[in-house]
């Protein structure tokens, strides 16, 4: 069987990796000749898994009709701002084979429109007329643990109507444990969310706190991101999945995640925060995230304070301090509260 991998970044390269140990062939499509030639020089891509071999079943190459010829499913793993603009190429290069599925393994909103990568994948295909089954893969997956083979489980959430449970089959491994979900837009949600939840964590990591406060963090974090996915049409137990509590976990306390690790360079303030974005060879979600979040949340009348908190010093320059300080003055309110949040209903 033939894969084909959209991106040579961390995720398309550690998740190359892992189907190639499955998949008879491969193909990264990449932008990057740096990436492709190294992918295919050496099997590495050294600025992105360090020094984890690919298997030589996976080749890398520029010409998206040659990654596309004969494949058998496409996953798209830049990140979601990009999202639409490749998947315009992949409807545009009419080499994409009728009916196979597209899988989304982007986290994030595209900023201008709010839409799911999903749906960006989905809304592209239809303008050429294709029907494609599209599905995402998401969950706690730092590329660099799925490289070194460290235990790993995700969730597969797909359109109605194809047999995601045999993708699920065509896609596990040893370590790489898929659970299928019907709650596409849930998934999807979450993952996102818990982006600017990791920021906040990596300012209050930045500015020397403690465990207490990430521990506040991730709990009042998970309240805003029930809050919102439910609003949204998104299930209460997704947000307590893989791709929620999941996910929000391993990114606000790994050492690995550039979001939380972007939050806490703004907190040391050395630079701003676009010119730390800006020095960053991998994509942060986060921060195209606080906007979409914060845009989301203005839409459907949902209070989000730690979004609107890291949106503040992001884009407004309020110190970080008096972000979390103000954050522990809002008015106090009972702790009930979060179980109404989770029938997304608004509180008070
Ligand atoms: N890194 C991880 O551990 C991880 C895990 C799960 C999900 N994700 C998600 O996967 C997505 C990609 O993340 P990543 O870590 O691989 O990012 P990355 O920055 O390491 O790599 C992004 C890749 O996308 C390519 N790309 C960007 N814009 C492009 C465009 N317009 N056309 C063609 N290629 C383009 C880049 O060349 C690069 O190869 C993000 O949404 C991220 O949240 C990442």
């Amino acid at each position: 069987m033939k894969a084909t991998i959209l991106g040579t970044g961390s995720w398309g390269s550690a998740f190359a990796r892992h189907l190639a140990h499955k998949w008879d062939d491969v193909a990264m499509w990449g932008v990057e000749e740096s990436q492709v030639a190294s992918i295919n020089a050496i099997g590495m891509n050294p600025d992105f898994i360090g020094d984890h071999r690919l298997p030589p079943n996976v080749g890398a190459t520029l010409d998206l009709k040659v990654a596309l010829v004969g494949t058998e499913a496409v996953f798209a793993v830049v990140p979601s701002q990009s999202v639409r603009g490749v998947m315009a190429q992949v409807a545009a290069s009419d080499a994409l084979p009728r009916d196979i599925p597209v899988v989304c393994l982007a986290k994030g909103l595209e900023l201008g429109t709010l839409k799911r990568p999903s749906e960006m994948v989905r809304e592209e295909l239809r303008q050429v007329g294709r029907t494609n089954p599209v599905a995402v893969l998401l969950g706690p997956s730092h590329a660099e643990e799925v490289a070194a083979e460290m235990p790993t489980a995700v969730v597969l959430a797909g359109d109605p109507g194809f047999n995601w449970e045999e993708w699920q089959r065509l896609i596990s491994g040893p370590y790489f444990r898929v659970y299928t979900n019907d709650d596409m837009l849930g998934a999807e949600i979450s993952s996102a969310f818990k982006n600017v939840i990791a920021v906040a964590v990596g300012l209050c990591d930045g500015l020397g706190m403690g465990d207490n406060t990430r521990g506040t963090l991730m709990t009042r974090g998970m309240a805003e991101l029930a809050r919102i996915t439910t609003a949204l049409g998104g299930r209460q137990e997704t947000c307590f999945g893989l791709a929620g509590i999941g996910d929000m976990i391993t990114t606000c306390i790994s050492r690995h995640s550039r979001n939380r690790n972007f939050g806490e360079a703004v907190a040391l303030g050395r630079e701003d925060p676009a010119a730390i974005l800006r020095s960053s060879r991998q994509v942060v979600e986060g921060f195209y995230m606080a906007q979409a979040a914060l845009k989301l949340g203005q839409k459907f009348g949902i209070e989000l304070p730690i979004v609107k908190a890291v949106h503040e010093v992001l884009f407004e320059a309020k110190p970080p301090l008096k972000a979390i300080r103000e954050l522990m003055s809002r008015l106090p309110r009972s702790e009930a509260e979060t179980e109404r949040d989770l029938t997304g209903r608004s509180p008070a």
